[in-house]
C-alpha cells in the first residue's frame, strides 16, 4: 500500500531546518504533503501563497511533494487527503513534550493516523523561522540557515522595509 504523509508548519518562512526534514521524509513515504496551517490570528511576515511559492521553489527536484494551504485542524485536513501519517521534526526536549500532546490529540481526533518524529540536523535543532527573520532584521548573518530563494525573498522584504521608513 502506497503511504501518503502529511507535513503540518507555518513555514513562516521555510528554513533549511524543514527543507532537511522534507527531503527525508520525502525518500521515506510514497507521498509527502506539506501543509501550510494559515492561521489568521498570526498573520506572520510572507502570506500563505507567497509561504507555497518558497516552498516550491525550495523543494524543487523533489517530486513526489504537494503543498497546500489548509485551515482547521490538521487531523481532519490531513484524513481528506488521504494520509496516514504526521511527520514532525523534533528539535530537542522542549519540542517533545509539546509534539507528544501534539500526537496524542491527533491520534485522539483520527485513530488511523500515525505521527512519526524525525530528528532535525544539530546545526538546525536551535532555529526557528521567527529567530532567522529576527536576526536578520537586525543585519545578522543568516547564511546557511535559509533556501536560496528565501534568502533572496527575506532580503527584498527587508529592503522594502527600510526603504518605507
Ligand atoms: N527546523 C527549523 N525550525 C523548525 C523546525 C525545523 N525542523 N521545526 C519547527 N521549527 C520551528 C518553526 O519554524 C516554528 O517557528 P516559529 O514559531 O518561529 O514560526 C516553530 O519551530 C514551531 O514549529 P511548529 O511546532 O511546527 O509550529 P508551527 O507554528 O510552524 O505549525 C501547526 C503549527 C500548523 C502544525 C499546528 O498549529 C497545527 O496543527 N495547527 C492546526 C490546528 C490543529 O490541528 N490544532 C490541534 C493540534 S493537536
Amino acid at each position: 500500500m502506497a503511504v501518503k504523509a502529511f507535513y503540518a508548519g507555518s513555514f513562516d518562512p521555510i528554513t533549511n531546518g524543514h527543507l532537511d526534514i522534507i527531503r527525508r521524509a520525502s525518500r521515506m513515504f510514497d507521498q509527502l504533503v506539506i501543509g501550510i496551517g494559515a492561521n489568521p490570528q498570526k498573520p506572520g511576515m510572507f502570506t500563505p501563497a507567497e509561504r507555497r511559492e518558497l516552498i516550491v521553489k525550495s523543494c524543487k527536484g523533489l517530486d513526489n511533494l504537494q503543498v497546500e494551504i489548509f485551515s482547521g485542524l490538521t487531523a481532519a485536513f490531513a484524513k481528506k487527503l488521504g494520509c496516514q501519517v504526521l511527520v514532525r521534526g523534533l528539535r530537542d526536549a522542549q519540542d517533545f513534550g509539546y509534539e507528544m500532546q501534539m500526537a496524542h490529540m491527533n491520534r485522539h481526533l483520527n485513530k488511523k493516523i500515525e505521527t512519526v518524529f524525525l530528528p532535525t540536523l544539530q546545526e538546525f535543532s536551535s532555529i526557528s523561522s521567527s529567530l532567522v527573520k529576527e536576526v536578520a532584521l537586525l543585519g545578522g548573518d543568516i547564511s546557511g540557515l535559509l533556501p536560496k530563494p528565501v534568502m533572496d525573498q527575506l532580503a527584498k522584504k527587508i529592503a522594502a522595509s527600510i526603504a518605507r521608513k
